[in-house]
């Protein structure tokens, strides 16, 4: 396989390990596959680009030649001889020579797709978690301590701020200090010198739409010393925090990156020291508290990240279409693609190039009730969408955030937060063609104007 320059030592490991010593096994073979295996040299353009990184990464073949990487399905590895696993244990001999020790730890599977992840998001390492929660609570766990505080902005993920807010103060006495993300002096203040370990948020909030200027966070951030973690759940391939300045990169892979509404999947990108430590036997977050992925489920994302690319520029060109028109119908749309969003110049300045502005938009009906009943009229009269949590599925996903995703904050924080009663937040999808679906989307627009029950802005 030389000439293609991609490495195929999995083809040879089973047997290598079974005839040899552990000590001397094919050691050559390894480094030929090593040589093999070496990144072509990007151009300064490409290596920013997620879509370039991510084909320039190390393409693993199937234990037979098959262009598909095989599945390390085994929870456990053997080794040839007894004092390979003292040295497993100790940490001398580690995956990146091809040991594995048990698949709570590090298993080959799973190590291919998180090499993906930090391609994607332009980190030195990666690894993938059994859910975006896992990964967001395990990462902010390795980073502080008891006594330790976290600046976070206010509009995040309900589910990250019920973390923040209720259940880590309570568990583990960490708290948090929740901030509006483009208020530069308020987060400045809020960080604590010594206590504070990390500035967590979001890079296009959910659900409020809002942008962090990644790049002055981090150097507000970086002069105290506090580390940045941030959440690219609703932008992957639109925004690359890590390419941005931030040490950390979150994700929900449920979401965008696997596409199919059909997988629960985080992964927390970052410096190899960083997740190194997370896997420690003594105090690693991801080893201990061991939200490990199935290196089946593994198998399944990696086939879908090569289409990511593809999938987001559709996602987000029928967004911008529907939002603009939906817009001149006279509707409160919230979208950061469009000219009045407050943070479109930002996202202008921060987005990688072709993707576009990504592929969530809201749309504000005011109360609950109007809510409900627009969404009604799209999945049960026009057939444009389903009322469902979650995002980045091919079909248009659509719930009120307020009463939904965001139900764990008060009514104050959601009003700080800027969700409104009527907040509807549509996920748009790619299935049938753009005008097939804004067809049904207008239908239900002009039938929420018939009735009255939308008053134009
Ligand atoms: C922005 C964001 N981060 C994290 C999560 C949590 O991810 P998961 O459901 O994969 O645990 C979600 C889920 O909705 C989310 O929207």
């Amino acid at each position: 396989m030389a000439e293609t320059g991609i490495n195929r030592s999995n083809v040879v490991t089973p047997t290598r390990k079974r005839s040899g010593s552990d000590e001397n096994w094919d050691r050559d073979d390894l480094v030929v596959a090593k040589k093999q295996m070496k990144p072509l040299t990007l151009r300064p353009d490409q290596i920013q680009d997620p879509a370039s990184a991510l084909a320039n990464a190390r393409h693993e073949f199937g234990e037979h030649g098959g262009v598909n990487m095989s599945i390390e399905a085994s929870a456990t590895f053997t080794v040839m001889e007894p004092e390979t696993m003292r040295r497993m244990f100790s940490g001398e001999l580690g995956p990146d020579r091809d040991f594995f020790i048990y698949s709570r730890h590090f298993n080959p599977t799973v190590l291919n797709l998180s090499r993906q992840m930090a391609a994607l998001e332009g980190t030195e390492a990666a690894y993938c978690t059994a859910s975006g929660m896992s990964a967001i609570s395990s990462v902010l766990l390795q980073l502080c301590s008891s006594g330790g505080h976290v600046v976070a902005s206010r509009t995040l993920y309900g589910g990250t701020y019920a973390l923040l807010s209720h259940f880590m103060p309570r568990a583990c006495n960490i708290t948090t200090s929740f901030v509006d993300i483009r208020d530069h002096l308020a987060v400045k203040e809020a960080i604590v010198e010594g206590r504070t370990k990390v500035l967590y948020f979001e890079s296009i909030s959910n659900p409020a739409l809002k942008v962090a200027n990644v790049p002055e966070l981090c150097r507000i951030a970086h002069d105290k010393g506090v580390t940045v973690v941030v959440d690219n759940t609703f932008a992957p391939m639109v925004m690359s925090p890590g390419r941005l300045g931030a040490d950390v990169v979150v994700h929900s892979i449920s979401k965008f990156i696997s596409g199919g509404a059909d997988i629960i999947a985080g992964a927390v990108c970052g410096p190899a020291s960083l997740v190194n430590s997370m896997m420690d036997l003594q105090q690693g977050a991801l080893m201990l508290l061991g939200p490990t992925m199935n290196p089946k489920v593994a198998f399944e994302l990696s086939e879908r990240l090569p289409h990511l690319g593809l999938r987001i520029k559709e996602h987000c060109h029928r967004a911008l279409t529907y939002a603009t028109r939906m817009k001149k119908l006279g509707f409160k749309v919230i979208y950061p693609g469009l000219d009045d969003h407050p943070d479109h110049s930002t996202l202008k300045s921060l987005a990688n190039k072709d993707y576009g502005f990504g592929g969530i938009l809201c749309v504000d009906m005011e109360t609950e009730e109007r809510a409900n009943r627009f969404m009604n009229l799209l999945q049960n009269y026009t057939q444009f969408g389903f009322m469902a949590v979650s995002l980045g599925y091919y079909e248009t996903l659509m719930s009120i955030s307020g009463s939904s995703t965001s139900s764990e904050m008060n009514a104050q924080e959601k009003a700080l937060a800027g969700i409104s009663p009527g907040l509807v937040r549509m996920s748009i999808g790619y299935s049938g063609t753009l005008e097939q679906k804004w067809s049904q989307l207008e239908k239900a627009l002009s039938r929420m104007q018939d009735t009255n029950l939308f008053q134009k802005h």
